[in-house]
């Protein structure tokens, strides 16, 4: 099975930068005032990519080691994984002041980019350790 890593990984990166990229789209979308954000076949394709980023995510947890995560770098990301589904259905819910709505979408987004940094530092400092270089 670990002959499949780098597919798995590239699989799984493809599958959260798509997530991220059209979270964003649906988002700013429904900022505009559009109601496609909202339609199902639209929520679908979203829920599609998310259990192909977990199930890539999950068969890269049982190839690990588990020293790799030793820092909490895991845990930490996970954390933010939920705040990041948490913000963005409450960014979705109908009859939200658009304020509110874009204040929850720059919430969702920043828990995001910390989870993108910090799976690529290995460090749950993430963005802040790149950023103390
Ligand atoms: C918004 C959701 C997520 C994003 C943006 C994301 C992003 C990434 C990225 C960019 C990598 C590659 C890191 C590298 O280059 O070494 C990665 C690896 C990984 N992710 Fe995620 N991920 C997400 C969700 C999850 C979840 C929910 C889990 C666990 C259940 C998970 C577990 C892992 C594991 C185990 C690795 C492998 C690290 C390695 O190969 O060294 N990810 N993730």
């Amino acid at each position: 099975m670990f002959e499949f890593y780098p597919q798995i990984k590239l699989v799984h990166i493809a599958a959260a930068l798509s997530s991220g990229g059209f979270f964003g789209l649906r988002a700013l979308a429904l900022l505009a005032g559009m109601q496609w954000p909202r339609f199902a076949p639209v929520r679908y394709l979203s829920y599609t990519v998310d259990t192909v980023l977990l199930t890539a995510a999950f068969m890269l947890l049982t190839l690990l080691p588990r020293e790799l995560y030793a820092n909490g770098w895991l845990l930490v990301k996970l954390g933010l994984v939920a705040s990041y589904v948490v913000l963005g259905i409450l960014a979705f819910r109908p009859q939200r002041r658009t304020r509110t709505r874009a204040a929850l979408v720059v919430a969702a987004g920043l828990c995001f980019l910390q989870v993108y940094c910090i799976a690529r530092t290995h460090h749950p400092l993430g963005a802040f350790y790149l950023l103390m270089g």
